[in-house]
This record gives C-alpha cells, sequence and structure tokens, in this order.
C-alpha cells in the first residue's frame, strides 16, 4: 500500500514520516555539532561565539508541511482522544503475525521520497539495531532497536499521521512550554478545561508515567505489542522515545515516580540510536534477516498479537 500525499489530505500534512523525524533531529543536534545546513542565522545581532544551536528559531523554521502536522497533532490530541485509541487499539486483535513478518508489513508504508532519506522503514529499524549492536550493546537492546517503530503500523490501517508520530506529551494536566509550537494547543479543547489545565490535572503528584495518558501514537502501541516480552529497560525505550520533553527537555519530573527516574537513563541512553544513525550507508536486509530471525526467537513466540 502506498501511502500518498494529497494536498487536500488533512491525515496526511507531511511528505513522510520522516518530515517530523528530520525535524526533531534539527531541533537536537548531534552533541558538539552544528545543526543542519537549513540553519538560517540571524543577520542583526549574530554572534559567532555563540553555538549554531542557540540561535535556532526551530518554529519558525519548520518547513510548513511540519507546522501543520504539529498543529494538527496539538489540536485532536485531547485527553479523551489518548483513552478512546487505548481502548481501539490496545485489545491488540487485528493481526497475529511474527515481527520480522511486522517489519516486512511496515515497509509497505511507501512515504514520498524525500531528498534527505530515501530509507525504508525497515531500513531505519536495521540501521538502529546494528549500530546499537556495533556499540556492544545488550542482544535485548539490539532487540528494541529493530521494534521500536514498529509502531508505525497504525497508519497502514487509516491512522492519521498526527495519532501517529510527534513528540508526545502527557493529557490531561499542563501542557509544558518547553513541548514545540506550545501555542498550537490554545485550540486543543482540553485547553479550556480547567481539569486538565493545573500542574497535575487529572494525576497524583508523582503518580508515574505508567498512569499518566501521554497523547497517543506509535510508541505506546508498540509498548503494548512489546509488553510480555522485553525487559522493562527496553520497554521503556519503547514507550518513551519520542515524549521528548521528558528525555530532552526534563519536564514533568512531578508526575515520575522512583522507577521513571531510574529508567529515564535507559530511554537517554537509546534515543541517540534513533535519532543519529539515518545518514549512514543502507543495510543490507537479505544478510541481516538470519541474525534478527535467531534474536525475535530468543525474545518472542513465532506469531504476536498486534
Ligand atoms: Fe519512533
Ligand atoms: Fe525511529
Amino acid at each position: 500500500m502506498s501511502i500518498d500525499r494529497t494536498p487536500t489530505d488533512s491525515s496526511k500534512p507531511l511528505q513522510s514520516l520522516e518530515e517530523w523525524e528530520d525535524f526533531v533531529k534539527e531541533r537536537y543536534p548531534v552533541p558538539g555539532q552544528p545543526a543542519q545546513d537549513t540553519v538560517r542565522k540571524p543577520t542583526v545581532g549574530f554572534d559567532p561565539e555563540k553555538k549554531t544551536e542557540e540561535f535556532r528559531n526551530y518554529e519558525a523554521d519548520a518547513r510548513p508541511t511540519v507546522r501543520e502536522f504539529y498543529r494538527l497533532n496539538h489540536l485532536h490530541q485531547t485527553y479523551e482522544f489518548g483513552l478512546a485509541k487505548r481502548r481501539e487499539f490496545l485489545g491488540l486483535n487485528r493481526m497475529s503475525m511474527g515481527v520480522w513478518e511486522a517489519a516486512e508489513y511496515l515497509n509497505n508504508l511507501v512515504d514520498d521520497s524525500d531528498p534527505d532519506t530515501d530509507m525504508s522503514q525497515l531500513e531505519h529499524l536495521l540501521q538502529t539495531a546494528e549500530q546499537l549492536r556495533l556499540d556492544g550493546k545488550p542482544r535485548w537492546m539490539i532487540l528494541t532497536g529493530f521494534v521500536h517503530d514498529l509502531g508505525k503500523i497504525l497508519c497502514l490501517w487509516g491512522e492519521p499521521q498526527w495519532a501517529v508520530v510527534g513528540d508526545t506529551f502527557p493529557t490531561g494536566c499542563a501542557y509544558s512550554d518547553k513541548i514545540v509550537f506550545p501555542r498550537f494547543f490554545e485550540a486543543n479543547p482540553d485547553f479550556s478545561d480547567s481539569r486538565f489545565q493545573t500542574a497535575n490535572g487529572v494525576y497524583e503528584p508523582g503518580c508515574g508515567l505508567d498512569a499518566v495518558n501521554l497523547s497517543w501514537g506509535h510508541d505506546e502501541y508498540i509498548y503494548n505489542v512489546c509488553k510480555d516480552y522485553l525487559p522493562i529497560e527496553g520497554l521503556y525505550m519503547l514507550r518513551y522515545h519520542s515524549f521528548y520533553p521528558w528525555h530532552r527537555e526534563a519536564q514533568y519530573d512531578h508526575l515520575c515516580n522512583d522507577q521513571d527516574r531510574r529508567l529515564l537513563a535507559a530511554v537517554k541512553d537509546f534515543n541517540p540510536y534513533d535519532l543519529y544513525t539515518k545518514s549512514h550507508s543502507k543495510p543490507d536486509s537479505k544478510a541481516l534477516r538470519p541474525f534478527y530471525e535467531d534474536l525475535i526467537r530468543e525474545y518472542f513466540p513465532e506469531k504476536i498479537r498486534w
């Protein structure tokens, strides 16, 4: 199935899901390296001593497609929406398939070609996993890298991009202004509901992230698919890899418990492998398949529920 972009289709403002990821990567460049050459430096008050990233106004620099994507995401991701999608998808009664099979299935998600990345979904998974392997990470973590974006199969079931990808954030409590494009939240129905606009909102302080209804997307979905099979560190990597307000902006600690604080390090450890491995050479999926089939068998049954 091809996911084509048509200008009138508001479920697909992005030309490809990678457009969102490229934007995240520009916002969080590799430490010590300048941001990409799309950076526009201010012509007034330019201080050559300052690092490139200090100058960046990510919102002003965002492509119109990315801006529209975030507008829709912040508009529609309400507390109720997150609950409804969990009810709709977390019964895992759509398909039964193996993990490698799911990766091949996800490859049906063909985005319009993006000049920066013409990687397939499978290649991104393999690149992430191969870099973890190269760095001598444990086998469960390599496997976590391989499965981390399989939740994007939600797109193949007709879910709009803004309900599959995007930086995730807690619903049911006040929005951090460290979330990108915070002003778009003003149009979210929850914004004018006083129950949802205090620091803790509907939650007890320190309740733990497990009790928090994060905005819905591929992270929460793949966490639920894998939760019986991977170690807790891997499950945190899956569930919170797009929760940039937490793992990169240090927000929402008041909702965390000790387990969350302990496992934040694992989420941070994983993030560079997701974000910064894209420009490397293409992995050979045919040659790598036997290694990954073995690894999958170590942790997963032959078929799992999706
Ligand atoms: Fe992801
Ligand atoms: Fe990813």
